[in-house]
């Protein structure tokens, strides 16, 4: 018995030779039973075989599971002479990769970043940024309307009235968020993204926002120096307003941002006293920013999920 279990080389005929003896009908068993009709060193005798043959069993089986374990492992060995599987990495959107550089940028400065909804009533969106209904500003944009009235927001300057809203003054936040508006070429899309920067404190001024807009351009296009061109404009919510370009390459001037310093009915209409506090707001073109940054031409490939052109253009 000893040498037929030390012999047997699988764990499957071990199996059965453990049933046959130590089994409900198994050879041990029915010694075992028997034991009472024993003398003394007969049952001190079959005491010990019983605990060798389990030694016995035991010791084999834990063999052949050795044994198994390493056939397997000898099978599935690596071979590090292979090539390596292709690896299929993703990247980070242009968009997604500029806007960390912005937040970046624009938290250092202590704007606080801000999200609103794209669908927007018509008080966020036109009324309390100083358009009312019929106000011919509301022309400038081109605005999707839903059938409850609501539109899908034209422009991020909504969420600094939501912020306004909720904070009051002392305030510094810039929003992010998609824009909504009826067009579309290279250029434009009529989904597209702004980010706009509100700073509202008592004795602002529009040096400030002249500083902290050229740091911000010097540092997002990683430029010792900019060179700006201020030109007066028109926006509903701001007065004065001004349009900032930017020298580009030495060559051409950029048409970069919207600015000017926040009208006085717009903090009203925030519940904001006109006369204790004023400040500025600035807003851009997240896609476009994007755009001179990376040297992208076609703003509509942002949003075609090609993944061989993110591929080529992502981080
Ligand atoms: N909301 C303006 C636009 O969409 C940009 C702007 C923002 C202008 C803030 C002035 C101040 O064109």
């Amino acid at each position: 018995m000893q040498e037929q279990i030390k012999n047997i080389n699988s764990l499957e005929d071990l199996q059965s030779l453990y049933t046959a003896t130590f089994g409900k009908n198994g050879t041990m068993t029915a010694k075992l039973k028997n034991m009472k009709n024993l003398d003394n060193d007969a049952r001190m005798a079959l005491n010990r075989e019983n605990t060798e043959l389990r030694e016995l069993f035991r010791v084999r089986q834990s063999e052949l599971e050795n044994a198994a374990l390493m056939a397997g492992l000898e099978k599935q060995r690596l071979d590090v002479s292979l090539n390596p599987m292709p690896e299929n990495r993703g990247t980070l959107h242009p968009l997604t990769h500029a806007l960390a550089n912005v937040s970046a940028i624009l938290e250092s400065f202590g704007y606080e970043m801000w999200t609103g909804p794209e669908i927007e009533d018509d008080w966020h969106n036109f009324t309390a940024l100083n358009t009312p209904e019929y106000h011919p500003a509301r022309d400038m944009q081109d605005t999707f309307f839903l059938e409850n009235g609501n539109v899908m927001r034209t422009q991020t300057s909504a969420i600094q009235i939501r912020s306004m809203e909720k904070i009051g003054a002392p305030i510094k936040m810039f929003g992010i968020g998609a824009t909504y508006r009826k067009e579309m070429d290279a250029t434009h899309s009529p989904m597209f993204h702004q980010i706009e920067g509100l700073y509202i404190d008592k004795n602002i001024t529009m040096s400030d926002l002249i500083a902290d807009v050229r740091e911000f351009l010097k540092r997002f296009f990683e430029m010792d120096d900019v060179q700006l061109r201020i030109r007066p404009s028109y926006f509903p919510f701001t007065e004065p307003s001004i349009e900032i370009d930017m020298m580009w390459q030495g060559n051409k001037w950029l048409e970069i941002m919207g600015a000017g310093m926040v009208h006085p009915n717009v903090l009203h209409n925030c519940n904001i006293n006109p006369d204790e506090y004023q400040g500025f707001a600035f807003g851009f073109g997240w896609d476009r920013l994007a755009m001179l940054k990376y040297g992208l031409n076609d703003i509509r490939k942002f949003y075609d999920g090609d993944v061989r052109w993110l591929q080529k253009t992502g981080f």
